[in-house]
């Protein structure tokens, strides 16, 4: 591990956006992702799948279908209107990390560029998002689908994955260092909570920061074998929170508005049982649009009570 590493400073210039400036318009109502998004994301999927066993198994990354098939995916994918609506309804089969690790890095390109990054630093943010949690691979199974609470040594050898990650990504050789970072700092925190090293603000690279919000949400959004899924606002909520002191609020709420934009048109489960399609995302509340339910349309700002559970198909 490099000292450098440590002791660096990132300034905030990686953000060169506003948000105020995501549109908030819907530019389509039709909020279904096209069969070949689907064969993609199938395909991509199943080519992430092989990579991973091959760290499994060898402890090396094989890059050629990574650069082939699984980065081109990521890039085509993360264009495609109704992929925050597929990706919300995944994670709910086999293949976890692989499907985790690509939706992760569809999500944190799309919100890369809502803030506005450089050609560069969208690059290394796909590669880096793809290969975040490879570190995983070397982590025993009973570990890591464990049914029950870790314990304090379980819990010690799963963080380190975030540093067997980081040295896989140096080891290739291939990848510039920012991309073994993200690896590395995806578990960190602003307010230092975090994990391996407790880094704080501006030590943590900016693109670690967004891949960090990503992370913990689809986590959160995914049904896993310790616990079932968590309802949307749930989530919601708990990114707001989180927003200050953990994540980046910029970062967390340029996320927070682009995905509820590009919800809209989408089916919903309400807190009361009824079912609606979100019509209208408001800029100073946008975790609480309108949702049309029958003939009628009720302002989730306005009705205290009610609350999205979750998409449905
Ligand atoms: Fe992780």
């Amino acid at each position: 591990m490099r000292n450098e590493f440590e002791s660096s400073k990132e300034s905030h210039s990686h953000y060169k956006h506003f948000m105020s400036d995501v549109p908030f318009s819907p530019t389509s109502t039709d909020v279904s992702p096209t069969e070949s998004a689907l064969m993609t994301l199938h395909l991509a999927t199943s080519e992430m799948t092989k990579v991973l066993k091959e760290i499994r198994k060898n402890n090396r990354i094989l890059i050629q279908p990574l650069q082939d098939v699984v980065f081109p995916a990521v890039q085509m994918m993360s264009s495609e209107p109704g992929i925050f609506n597929l990706i919300l309804q995944l994670g709910q089969k086999d293949d976890y990390t692989s499907q985790h690790s690509i939706a992760v890095a569809i999500l944190s390109l799309k919100l890369g560029r809502a803030l506005n990054l450089s050609f560069e630093d969208q690059t290394d943010l796909l590669q880096g998002a793809v290969l975040h949690d490879i570190g995983k691979l070397r982590i025993p199974d009973e570990i890591l689908n464990k049914p029950t609470s870790l314990t304090h040594a379980e819990y010690e050898e799963m963080k380190r994955h975030t540093v067997y990650g980081y040295e896989l990504i140096e080891r290739t050789g291939a990848a510039p260092e920012v991309q073994a970072r993200i690896a590395l700092e995806h578990h960190e925190r602003l307010n230092g909570s975090g994990y391996p090293y407790n880094k704080k603000d501006d030590e943590i690279h900016p693109l670690s920061k967004i891949v960090s919000v990503i992370d913990s949400f689809h986590a959160m959004s995914s049904m896993r074998v310790y616990r079932d899924q968590i309802p949307f606002y749930e989530i919601l909520v708990k990114l707001h929170h989180d927003m200050f002191g953990m994540f980046d609020p910029l970062v967390t709420l340029t996320f927070l508005r682009m995905m509820m934009n590009e919800l809209v048109g989408t089916h919903v489960e309400l807190s009361n049982g009824e079912r609606g399609v979100i019509k209208v995302i408001s800029p100073q509340a946008p975790t609480l649009p309108m949702i049309e339910v029958g003939q009628t349309v009720i302002d989730l700002s306005q009705m205290t009570g009610i609350k999205i559970v979750r998409i449905v198909e």
